[in-house]
């Protein structure tokens, strides 16, 4: 085992939580350094987005299985479009006299770690090449550096016509203030959301999203000019993405491009997120790790075709995109039919949705443990759904039936009876893992991907992140919600499945069910806050 291996592993034990002891947290929340939740460069030209009528939708449906239509041309109203759909606010909310907004993507804590930097070729937004980061709360970009003529020729060459890139960041201690040690899980959760929001914003717009493997996220930090955040805010380049027209295989920029990037002069002062800090040396310390070395370009980057799935006919995707909610408590009395329940976990096969699965191009490692409790045709009980390979895990213990339930899904009974309890005990306690129709752990082939490099251990929760996105959105298409569930006991769900190793790991939880609404919130538009160009 190489020692970075070794160091995540450590890491990956400090942060789990168990009945008796949580991983090191703070205690008692810091309100006085409550971190700023949106990222501001002070100074830099802005440039306003447009909001456009969501009634102007593809099919919810079709977008999963790729690119839908011909592809947008790149220009404002389109990239526009990209950030309204996947990473904008949707929502304010009110209550006791504090008001708060919420997104098209979710977020531990609503914490918001996660942000996106556009790099446009020439001629796109601006007759030069831009840098600029997504001020979501404006719904504008923040123009970070307009490359000189030469540097933007080369952008402008080097990538295929009708694209952009966009480079996903996070700032762990937005995280870390609330969650201590285990943020560095949160981070790379919130990272696979918005991974699949992006992917599946862009879908609509015609667009392949695929993840870069040039250049190193290391590389990318001081290009993209996110070296003079303060101390104790750090922010670092998570991955980078195409976005445009379906491209066969990977690209990349000359190395040169990114050195001559990091010697601009960039725009604007980053805000500071909080008067004071604490630091996390273990986050830290795994953060470094993980980070992924400069990789092999993947010469295919086509999906195999998937076919549209009609589970929901006539159900234009933009409204849900938008009024998607985590539910805070579930209705315990309803229940769904076992195929609306079939379907979902059908959306959730990799090979049905290559948006957003296809995104990184890393293997499918991620099966579901479901803990069926009201869904009228399927005995309540324990279920596996073999989502990465189609077959129930060995080391399972003995006594559970693995006996296949569905002709087309790889979804075995495990052990028949009423698991509402041990759902909600296993989930923290949380009510909701108990109350929803049905909640869920999502296990990792651990050992797996370690031995491919520590820095598949973050990937693991973005796949995981892809598979909350989907089910959120499906639990919506049906008129009900989702909730991720970031807090669980780590090793209380390998005892319960008898797994003596580390070869799964539970990564993240879910539930589903009908949401019941906090009548004491009042919710506000968007972006009631500001007056937008109309849309053209
Ligand atoms: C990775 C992750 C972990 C989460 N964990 C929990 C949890 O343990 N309990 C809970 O009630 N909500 C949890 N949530 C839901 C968030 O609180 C919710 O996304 C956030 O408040 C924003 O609200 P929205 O999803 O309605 O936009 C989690 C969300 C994510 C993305």
């Amino acid at each position: 085992m190489s020692d970075a291996e070794a160091r995540v592993r450590a890491y990956h034990a400090l942060s789990k939580h168990a009945p008796a002891a949580f991983a090191e947290g703070p205690g008692q929340l810091d309100w006085a350094n409550q971190p700023a939740p949106f990222r501001r460069y002070g100074g830099a030209p802005r440039l306003p987005l447009w909001q456009r009528p969501l009634e102007e939708s593809p099919a919810y449906d079709a977008v999963f299985a790729g690119p839908v239509g011909a592809p947008a041309p790149l220009n404002l109203a389109s990239v526009s479009q990209l950030l309204y759909d996947s990473l904008a606010l949707s929502a304010w909310k009110e209550a006791g006299g504090s008001r708060w907004a919420l997104r098209v993507n979710p977020s531990s804590g609503n914490l918001h770690p996660t942000e996106a930097y556009l790099l446009m070729p020439p001629g796109a937004l601006d007759e030069a090449a831009l840098v600029a980061h997504y001020a979501a709360d404006l719904h504008a970009l923040e123009i970070r550096a307009r490359l000189p003529d030469a540097l933007g020729a080369t952008l402008g060459a080097s990538l295929p016509p009708g694209g952009c890139l966009l480079a996903l960041t996070g700032i762990a201690w937005r995280e870390a203030w609330k969650y201590g040690e285990r943020a560095y899980r949160y981070c790379q959760h919130d990272l696979g959301h918005a991974l699949a929001a992006l992917a599946i914003a862009a879908a609509a717009l015609g667009w392949q999203t695929r993840l870069l493997r040039q250049p190193a996220p290391d590389e990318l930090d001081a290009a993209l000019g996110l070296d003079s955040v303060a101390a104790g805010e750090d922010e670092r380049v998570d991955c980078l993405l195409w976005l445009g027209p379906v491209q066969p295989g990977e690209f990349a920029l000359p190395a040169d491009f990114w050195t001559a990037l990091a010697a601009l002069e960039y725009l604007g002062t980053p805000n500071l997120l909080s008067p004071a800090h604490r630091d996390w040396p273990e986050l830290q310390r795994v953060q470094h790790l993980c980070r992924a070395p400069r990789l092999g370009l993947r010469p295919d980057w086509r999906a195999p075709p998937a076919e549209t799935i009609p589970a929901n006919p006539g159900l234009p995707l933009r409204p849900l995109l938008h009024r998607r909610r985590s539910a805070q408590a579930m209705d315990p009395t309803t229940g769904i039919q076992a195929e609306l329940l079939f379907a979902w976990l059908r959306r959730s096969m990799p090979a049905n949705a290559p948006v957003p699965f296809a995104v990184t191009g890393e293997p499918a490692r991620v099966d579901l443990l479901l803990f069926v409790h009201r869904v009228r045709g399927l005995e309540p009980g324990l279920y596996w759904l073999a989502r990465s390979d189609g077959a129930p895990p060995t080391g399972l213990r003995e006594d559970f039936a693995r006996e296949r339930v569905h002709a087309e899904l790889p979804l075995y009974r495990l052990l028949a009876g009423e698991a509402a309890g041990l759902a909600e005990f296993l989930s923290c306690g949380q009510a909701i893992a108990r109350d929803g129709c049905l909640s869920l752990a999502m296990l990792a082939r651990f050992d797996e991907a370690l031995a491919d490099g520590a820095w598949r251990y973050p990937r693991l929760f973005w796949e995981c992140g892809q598979i909350g996105q989907v089910l959120y959105l499906e639990a919506e298409a049906a008129g009900l919600s989702g909730t991720g569930i970031g807090c669980y006991f780590d090793d209380a769900v390998h005892e319960l499945l008898g797994l003596a190793d580390s070869r799964w790991q539970s990564l993240y939880h879910f539930t589903l069910g009908r949401a019941v609404w906090d009548a004491r919130l009042t919710s506000l538009p968007a972006y009631a806050h500001l007056r937008l160009p109309p849309p053209a």
